[in-house]
């Protein structure tokens, strides 16, 4: 039995800001329990629900040397659909009402004791992992510590790594001074070689130098960071290793998500019914939500974090000729508040035609996924993303940026052959995104029965971890030989 032990910064049902907390929520799921015994290690945050915390149960507790000082570090443990999730407990560094601040150095400092707490914990809770599995910058130390200090004991030497990159676009950067005073690592770590990039002390690139392979969440999005446009100043390195990285996309819980079984929606349906069915869904949230209730208007969904990564300054641009046409915008979302109150706005402005919900809400998502006709996602950069798999996995369209996962995930629509499952543009470009939305209302609107044929080929298609689950384990195997 191989081990495996993810290290994580979120993760489904304990606690999510996005897609990362989906994927370790329900990958390990997917990993062949006949050979793999994989477990999960995050922290514990005050912000989870009460609900969530009870579920777990005190380890054991000790105190660790980390910037300084000693630290106390909690050990908790919860097992949710047969997958054990460890949990590292310290109140000072896991406090406040959500898992990340706006506080760059805060958050350095309290993943770089993530990591080497994590690592620390592995001898008393007696799980000795051949490989760790790093997802994102908060674990990017993981594999620097190993390669250091951890080195020394019998216990850790010949643990392997993975580091996968959920998005480069964070990677925790500060000056090499500061860093190296909390991480307790020696000057040998910080040169352009190993930890500093650009005169900072990088903790995702140290990952992606000592990580024994590197992974990232779609096989386009594994091309693209190899290029100065994606590449977030790392595109040097990821070139340098790139007989080590490799894209594997992503898939979808599909218990958590599936028309038919899914208990936030008020009319379940499937991909035979939803003719009938899943239009009931839609008067359903528009009346829930007040819009203008008419069964024939085309409804375009958004489910998403609110910042510039997702597109929103090309939708800001276009909001008001796009609300000259016969559409309904239904937004979900928190983040930037330039785009919370463009969106907020556009509510009021077009009041029965555009509802800005500028919260967080599981349920609310769900009643949009399986609702809209369309589904609109017209990313910047998007290293798989999971909304337009949920999304097809509904039967509602995706119109969506021809880059990373989107364009792995959505095969455009060809009107001539009758194939396709969304409706995509390529450039950069506000104009080129009207068109494609465009495009998608004339199908909808003038040729229903090929817009039903979408939905058919979109509903048909399997975005489960089935596949992908089995080259994680390829890796795994190869990789602990
Ligand atoms: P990212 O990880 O970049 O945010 P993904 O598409 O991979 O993008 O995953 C986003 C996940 O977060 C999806 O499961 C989506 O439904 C969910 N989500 C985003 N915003 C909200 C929200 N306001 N309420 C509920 N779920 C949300
Ligand atoms: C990140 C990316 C998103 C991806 C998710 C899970 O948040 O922005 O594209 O789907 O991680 O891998």
């Amino acid at each position: 039995m191989k081990k495996i032990l993810f290290a994580a910064s979120e993760g489904v049902p304990f606690i999510k800001t996005g897609g990362l907390a989906d994927v370790i929520g329900s990958l390990p799921k997917c990993i062949d329990k006949r050979y793999f015994d994989v477990r999960v290690v995050m922290p514990k945050y005050a912000c989870m629900r009460q609900e969530m915390k009870d579920k777990m149960q005190y380890v054991t507790h000790f105190y660790m040397d980390f910037n300084y000082k000693s630290e106390y570090v909690g050990v908790l443990t919860a097992e949710v659909s047969g997958i054990t999730f460890y949990f590292i407990d310290n109140e000072f560094y896991f406090n406040g009402g959500r898992p990340y601040s706006d506080d760059g150095l805060w958050e350095i400092t309290k993943f770089a004791f993530f990591c080497k707490a994590l690592l620390s914990i592995l001898p008393t809770v007696d799980f000795r992992p051949d490989l760790i599995h790093c997802h994102d910058w908060q674990t990017g130390l993981v594999p620097v510590y190993l390669k250091e200090r951890f080195q020394g004991g019998e216990f850790y030497r010949g643990i392997k790594t993975v580091m996968t990159i959920h998005n480069l676009k964070f990677q925790g950067k500060w000056d090499v001074k500061t860093v190296k005073h909390i991480t307790g690592l020696p000057d040998y770590f910080f040169t352009p070689d190993k930890l500093e990039c650009y005169k900072d002390a990088n903790m995702l690139k140290g990952g992606l130098v000592y990580a024994d392979a590197i992974t990232t969440v779609s096989a386009t999005y594994a091309e693209e960071i190899k290029t100065d446009f994606y590449g977030e100043g790392l595109n040097g390195l990821l070139c340098a290793r790139s007989g080590s990285l490799r894209g594997i996309v992503n898939g979808i819980d599909y218990e958590e998500y599936n028309p038919e079984t899914d208990r936030f929606l008020p009319y379940r349906y499937n991909a035979i019914n939803f003719r009938k069915e899943k239009i009931k869904n839609k008067r359903a949230l528009q009346k829930e939500l007040g819009l203008e209730e008419d069964d024939r208007k085309f409804m375009i969904g958004v489910v998403s974090r609110l910042t510039d990564q997702k597109g929103f300054d090309l939708v800001a641009y276009m909001m008001d000729e796009l609300c000259g046409d016969a559409i309904q915008l239904v937004v979900l979302g928190t983040g930037e508040e330039q785009y919370e109150n463009m969106f907020r706005h556009y509510d009021w402005k077009y009041a029965g035609k555009v509802s800005a919900n500028i919260y967080y809400s599981e349920e609310m998502s769900h009643k949009i996924y399986a609702g809209c006709d369309a589904f609109l996602m017209p990313s910047l950069f998007e290293p798989c993303g999971l909304s337009q798999l949920i999304a097809l996995h509904y039967g509602t369209v995706p119109i969506v940026r021809e880059t990373g996962g989107l364009r792995d995930t959505v095969e455009p629509y060809n009107e001539y052959e009758s194939t396709g499952t969304g409706f995509s543009f390529s450039n950069y470009n506000a104009h080129e995104m009207l068109s494609a939305i465009r495009y998608a209302e004339r199908i909808y609107y003038d040729k229903k029965r090929e817009w039903n044929k979408i939905i058919d080929r979109a509903m048909a298609k399997d975005f489960s971890w089935h596949v992908s689950a089995e080259k994680y384990q390829e890796m795994y195997d190869w990789l602990i030989g």
